[in-house]
């Protein structure tokens, strides 16, 4: 994986056909999507449950590209090896999962991941502090992480701060939560390069009827760069 911080669109498949993983993901990436953005939720650090390991090694064949894993999940060490083999390109967990996640990002790029860190929307910066040089993408949740299809929740001031703490380090700043055309440009213009967007990418479209997901991806990409179509 190089760095850059030309905007990326991160299709969710929290939004997409549970009983078509496969083909949703090959489909959003054949209309444009640069990541995927997999949702594991364990029903204990946040009220939903979605799906583990295997479900990411069974997905991971499907995505010629990046594989960014959000782990909503408490206690994080003890899966980072499980996802790892799964194939994940990225890991990211939360600061609030526990109290040790200067050890989770070393045992993340441990693993051979990308290590992320992402924080709740009442999480300040500041938690991030001490852990810039331990990780590759900061992870700013514009909802309460949880479901998909919420409202966005305006965190620009929260992303200004992080970018100018980011420096020159190659760390990504990763939007996640009621990302759409309206909402893209507030969090680019604030210094986010990859946006997650679930409900706004597969809304319309199908793996039968794909086209929709391109034009979704399209809108939300150039809404980001600043070129309203
Ligand atoms: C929320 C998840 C998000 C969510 C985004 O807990 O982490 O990735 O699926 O979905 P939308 O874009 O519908 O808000
Ligand atoms: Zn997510």
């Amino acid at each position: 994986m190089s760095f850059d911080r030309s905007i990326k669109i991160a299709p969710s498949i929290l939004a997409s056909d549970f009983a078509n993983f496969g083909a949703e993901c090959a489909a959003v990436e054949a209309q444009g999507a640069d990541w995927i953005h997999v949702d594991v939720m364990d029903g204990h650090f946040v009220p939903n449950i979605t799906f583990g390991p295997a479900t990411c090694a069974a997905i991971r064949p499907h995505i010629k590209g990046v594989m960014d894993v959000h782990l909503m999940i408490s206690p994080v060490d003890s899966y980072i090896d499980a996802f790892a083999g799964a194939g994940a390109d990225i890991l990211t967990a939360h600061v609030e999962a526990g109290p040790h996640i200067h050890r989770t990002l070393q045992a993340i790029r441990a693993s051979g991941c990308k290590a992320g860190v992402a924080l709740n929307p009442g999480t300040p910066a500041s938690a991030v502090a001490h852990l810039l040089d331990l990780t590759d993408l900061i992870c700013v949740m514009t909802v309460n992480p949880g479901f998909g299809g919420q409202k966005f929740i305006d965190m620009s001031a929260k992303i200004q701060e992080l970018r100018s703490m980011i420096g020159d380090r190659p760390v990504h700043i990763e939007i996640d939560g009621g990302v759409d055309p309206v909402t893209a440009p507030m969090v680019a213009q604030a210094g986010a390069d990859v946006l997650v967007a679930g409900s706004a990418v597969f809304k319309g479209g199908s793996v039968s009827d794909p086209a929709p997901y391109g034009e979704n991806i399209r809108a939300i990409r150039a809404a980001a760069e600043g070129v309203y179509v």
